[in-house]
């Protein structure tokens, strides 16, 4: 875990989430979890930190937005009677369908295999619109679980967050992937700080050398518009250990099934950042 401070986060007002949400000051923090290859570990990551940030007083909902192929019903063992398709399609009213989750958090479940949400349609955007709007006042940070790759769904998904959480493996298929989501994070939403965590890695220090390559590849390939450079910003590893597939295996966090192994720790210690940044937030927030 590294001790470089955090880049200040930029005022509250995001391009793409602006106009779209009255600036509130006590709206929630938004973070969208994402990466560019699959089965990296954003179910894992949200759920997890999710757990950390409620064990430090703060109302999560963890939001499943990977529409089409959910699966954080599985990690936290809940066999969700509505989900937010219930919701879309007027079945049932958005509180029915959160459900509180096992670590204090609470959680909107997409049910899986809804192939209509694969594509962003100008009905999918809006039903998303208007659910977002309806839970920010109700939580300090709204958690968005997306899928991953650079599709419609997965970008305007992202387009609605206040951060960017980029996970990504130390393989060089999932760099490449994610190397493409910052590309056109970038280009797309003007995006100027994507805080990396780099999950399953195989050495200490493995995931900060790599995100300073990454961000060589950025710095080179990356145009930087008026608003800066493209930073990304380092905020944690988290080591490859047969814990995670064992509790994911009992459908249990983390945090259950072995809170003191290595990567239990690792995750608490990327939540930990995580809350800092909330807090800014806030700050800038009520200012
Ligand atoms: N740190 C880790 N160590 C070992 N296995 C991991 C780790 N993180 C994730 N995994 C494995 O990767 C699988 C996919 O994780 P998941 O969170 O579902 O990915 P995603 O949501 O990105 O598709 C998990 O079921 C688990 O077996
Ligand atoms: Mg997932």
């Amino acid at each position: 875990m590294s001790t470089t401070p955090l880049p200040t986060p930029a005022k509250p007002t995001p391009v793409a989430f602006s106009p779209k949400f009255p600036v509130d000051p006590k709206r929630a923090v938004v973070i969208a979890v994402t990466s560019g290859k699959g089965g990296v570990g954003k179910t894992f990551m949200s759920a997890n930190t999710a757990a950390a940030l409620a064990k430090r007083g703060l109302k999560v909902l963890v939001l499943d937005a990977d529409l089409g192929l959910a699966n954080l019903d599985v990690v936290l063992n809940l066999y969700p009677k509505t989900t937010l398709h219930d919701v879309f399609t007027g079945k049932s009213t958005l509180r029915e369908a959160i459900l509180k989750a096992p670590g204090g958090f609470d959680v909107l479940l997409a049910g899986s295999g809804l192939v209509e949400y694969s594509r962003l349609t100008s009905e999918v955007r809006d039903q998303f619109q208007t659910v977002m709007h309806d839970v920010l006042l109700d939580y300090d940070v709204v958690i968005l679980d997306t899928g991953a790759g650079i599709s419609d769904v997965v970008l305007y998904a992202i387009s609605l967050a206040d951060e960017v959480l980029l996970v990504s493996t130390p393989e060089p298929t999932s760099l490449t992937d994610a190397y493409a989501t910052v590309k056109v994070l970038a280009a797309q939403q003007g995006r100027r700080t994507i805080r990396v965590v780099i999950n399953q890695t195989l050495q200490p220090g493995e995931g900060r050398m790599i995100t300073t390559q990454l961000q060589r590849v950025v710095d080179r390939f990356v145009p930087s518009l008026g608003s800066g450079p493209v930073v990304l910003s380092h905020i944690g590893d988290v080591p490859s250990d047969t814990a995670v597939r064992g509790a994911i295996q009992k459908r249990q966090l983390l945090f259950t099934s072995a809170p003191g192994s290595a990567p239990a720790q690792a995750v608490a210690a990327v939540a930990g950042r995580i809350g800092d940044l909330v807090q800014r937030w806030q700050g800038a927030k009520n200012i």
